[in-house]
């Protein structure tokens, strides 16, 4: 069929009169009495299937007109026998339905291969992609066209809400789409869709089963066809085509929207199969880093607040889904090398250079752990790289710039972020947002990307803002962080106590390296050291 389609129009046309004036001297030597006049349902065919109706229709004409009257019927002792009126008249009518059935059974045989590869396409996408969205656009759209419709819904079922969703349509106006709720309790229409009945309406604008006929009429909608989505026998949704005309579908549109709708119940199976596995494994990965940091009290959750931060930051960078993805397993990874880092060497009072190359190979270890681990093959770099500084000066490849993965910039910016106003054992005190922020920005350029950094300024000076004027923690709605780095700090959530003074000399003491060496060792004040024995 497809060869038949590309064969250029020129070149059948001139294909058929050929074929049809060679069948012609066959039969003016034979007699239409023969067996040559069959021939000419060949090119009948062929223009049947090639043209459609008409040309075959054409085609049929041409070939009854090659063998008319001067045609001999046969021949008598070597003399032409003429035919008879009848002759013609019933060669016409039989090449007529000839041309007809091909024609018909070329556009069946044509619907079918379309069906069969829109289907195929939709099942490919499924198996393809997880993304759910676009394997139901593409169902909905193929719904469309295969049914002959004027449009297409798709509604899961929302069990909170006992209201059908709208999820992926195609065809309908955003007007129609927002046009209200469809709750399962007041349309009857959907009630009998999700007692896995095939339901069909003929007019919708005279049944009272449908829920909104004005909305219907505006959209242009007249009938309509639904069958239920059903996952392991519970209904889970509706698919719904609508159609401008009152119609009745039959059988086979409704087995092809049904092959639909098992389609989209698989699409919603695996996607909630992988977001089950997804969960698993990052709930995994997060109770090993909470495991890890449970030693310390003061870093407990750590990696869990840098990784929300870390998502808040990459979102308003506009990072796609993909990414963000592997930025929450990175970002709550970022410093799993340290379960193989002496605990010594993260005490900034640690002296020598034993510590500090220990505490330089956090980022190796990391990434000796994680290797084996398949899943984490594209965190890596997020592990590996979140210690190194935008002007060169990091660790532990002393990359620079963009040779930076974007990602692991992202947690360098929310890491260090994290320990400032969340000091661990041996930064002691925890500064306001705020003066985080400033401490921070004024780091663009050399340890941190300075676009990053405009981007976290713009996410999180409202908030700072704020919390200058109510001397509390904004961003921590139910205020367990503040108590909790209050706790820590050794002071109450909302005291007005800033660690850095508003001239910035004290930012020279609390610098923006990381937990180790963001704090230079000042003289211990009494408070201090009562802080101190708090955490011990
Ligand atoms: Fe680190």
């Amino acid at each position: 069929m497809r060869r038949i389609a590309n064969v250029p129009w020129g070149v059948s046309v001139a294909s058929l009169v050929l074929v049809a004036g060679a069948v012609s001297v066959l039969v003016y030597l034979t007699g239409t009495n023969g067996i040559a006049v069959h021939f000419y349902y060949i090119p009948i065919i062929y223009a049947a299937f090639a043209f459609g109706d008409y040309g075959g229709i054409a085609c049929a004409v041409l070939c009854a007109a090659f063998c008319g009257p001067w045609m001999p019927a046969e021949y008598s002792n070597g003399d032409p026998v003429p035919q008879g009126h009848w002759d013609y008249l019933l060669r016409l009518l039989i090449f007529y339905i000839i041309a007809f059935v091909a024609s018909r059974a070329s556009s069946t045989l044509k619907r079918r291969i379309n069906e069969t590869r829109r289907l195929y396409e939709v099942a490919r996408s499924i198996t393809s992609t997880l993304r759910l969205r676009g394997v139901l656009d593409l169902i909905a759209e193929n719904a469309v066209a295969v049914t002959e419709a004027k449009a297409c819904a798709i509604r899961l079922l929302n069990r909170n809400t006992g209201e059908l969703d709208l999820t992926s349509y195609s065809g309908l106006s955003e007007e129609y789409a927002a046009k209200g709720p469809v709750s399962v309790a007041h349309s009857p229409m959907d009630q009998e869709v999700l007692a896995n009945n095939v339901l069909q309406i003929a007019d919708v604008r005279r049944d009272q089963r449908f829920q909104y006929p004005k909305e219907a009429e505006r959209e242009g909608i007249v009938s309509v066809l639904s069958v239920a989505l059903v996952i392991k026998d519970q209904p889970r949704g509706v698919i719904r085509v609508y159609c401008g005309r009152p119609r009745r579908f039959d059988a086979h549109q409704i087995r092809l929207l049904q092959a639909f709708a098992r389609q989209a119940a698989i699409a919603i199976e695996n996607a909630e199969l992988y977001e089950d596995i997804r969960r698993n494994y990052f709930e995994t990965v997060r109770a090993l880093t909470i495991a890890i940091e449970a030693k310390d009290s003061a870093t407990y959750s750590h990696s869990e607040r840098v990784t929300e931060l870390a998502v808040r930051l990459a979102r308003e960078l506009g990072v796609s889904d993909d990414d963000l993805e592997i930025l929450r397993f990175g970002a709550m990874l970022h410093d799993i090398g340290k379960i193989g880092v002496a605990e010594s060497a993260f005490d900034p009072s640690g002296e020598g250079p034993e510590s500090e190359v220990f505490y330089r190979m956090h980022p190796l270890i990391g990434r000796s752990i994680l290797q084996p681990v398949g899943f984490l093959q594209d965190a890596l770099p997020v592990v590996i790289a979140h210690h190194e500084n935008w002007d060169g000066g990091g660790f532990p490849q002393g990359l620079a710039g963009e040779e930076i993965p974007l990602l692991a910039r992202i947690v360098a910016v929310a890491d260090a972020y994290e320990r400032l106003i969340n000091p661990d054992s041996f930064t002691r005190a925890g500064l306001t947002r705020a003066s985080a922020l400033e401490i921070l920005q004024a780091e663009a350029g050399r340890r941190f990307d300075p676009g990053i950094i405009r981007a976290f300024h713009r996410l999180l000076l409202p908030s700072a803002e704020e919390e200058l004027n109510i001397g509390g923690d904004p961003l921590d709605e139910d205020g367990s962080a503040a108590e909790a780095a209050a706790d820590q700090a050794g002071h109450e959530p909302g005291a007005d106590e800033d660690p850095v003074p508003d001239d910035g000399e004290a930012t020279e003491h609390v610098a923006v390296e990381d937990g180790r060496e963001a704090v230079e060792p000042e003289e211990t004040t009494d408070e201090e050291v009562a802080t101190d024995s708090r955490q011990e």
